[in-house]
């Protein structure tokens, strides 16, 4: 088998008179971190959306791993091994930042009702493995002092780092981050090129980032596809592809986004 994790074949969606993405063509190759930009309402997000399983594609296939997964359930596409992060964060606000990492992991979780009911050796047992695996994955976000705060009462970064935690915690073989350092300062946004490379290197994971923060994009990225009006645009090294002529005027006719 070859070494590309995911491949878009002439993906598509329209929503109602919007065509938001066409004829879209990706390939990401195994371990790789591919950077998707492009202006405001370029279709990024819509692309996370249907390699997740929120929405369906109204043309075209994608294949995770030589399997085809349009048209499956969220759940499903997470159990085949993908996790992403969202552009606004998605916690469980008043749950412990351990239990938001602990509930990503109940897809490993073999014990039933009633061994939970009973409490049965069988439960413990588990338990015990699901937080120790859930601390050494918030030890690796240096997010392991703070298990029992609530995740709202994390600083903004941390709590961004808390979400590719919890994606982490499922196991992906693809993770899609949605403008992870949206909202962080430049230390903050510093720290997290640093552990999404971490990770990277660590968990040869594969990484699709969409992001519009230059700096992390140009620090972290070995290749980048630019997206504008639902179609790719350019796509490449990272330093051609943003001196393009095309890339600068869609960004200039998008205000500068
Ligand atoms: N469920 C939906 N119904 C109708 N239109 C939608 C839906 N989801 C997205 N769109 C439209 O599709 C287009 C692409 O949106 P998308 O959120 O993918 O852009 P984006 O590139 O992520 O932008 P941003 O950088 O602002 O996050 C936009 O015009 C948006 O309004
Ligand atoms: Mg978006």
């Amino acid at each position: 088998m070859s070494d590309t994790v995911l491949t878009c074949e002439n993906v598509g969606i329209r929503f109602g008179g919007l065509q938001a993405v066409k004829d879209l063509n990706l390939k990401i190759n195994k371990g790789e971190l591919l950077g998707l930009i492009g202006p405001n309402g370029a279709g990024k997000t819509t692309v996370f959306n249907m390699i997740t399983g929120v929405y369906a594609p109204t043309e075209g296939d994608i294949i995770l791993n030589g399997e085809k997964i349009n048209g499956f359930k969220p759940h499903k596409i997470v159990e085949s091994g993908i996790a992403r992060t969202f552009q606004n964060i998605r916690l469980f606000g008043y749950l412990s930042v351990l239990d938001n990492v602990k509930i990503a992991m109940n897809k490993d979780m073999k014990y039933s009702i009633l061994n939970g009911m009973f409490r049965t050796k069988g439960y413990w047992k588990e338990e015990f493995e699901v937080n120790s695996k859930a601390m050494e994955i918030l030890k690796l976000f240096d997010l392991d002092n703070y298990k029992q705060y609530s995740a709202n009462t994390l600083p903004y970064g941390q709590q961004r780092k808390l979400e590719i935690a919890r994606a982490m915690a499922t196991n992906p073989s693809l993770l899609l981050l949605d403008e992870p350092a949206a909202g962080m300062n430049p230390t903050e946004t510093e720290e997290l090129m640093n552990t999404i490379k971490f990770i990277r290197d660590k968990f040869g994971i594969t990484i699709l980032l969409i992001e519009h923060d230059m700096k992390l994009v140009l620090g972290i990225c070995e290749r980048l596809m630019v997206l504008n009006y639902g179609q790719v645009l350019a796509e490449g090294d990272p330093i051609e592809v943003i001196n393009d002529e095309k890339v600068i005027n869609a960004y200039l006719g998008s205000g500068g986004a």
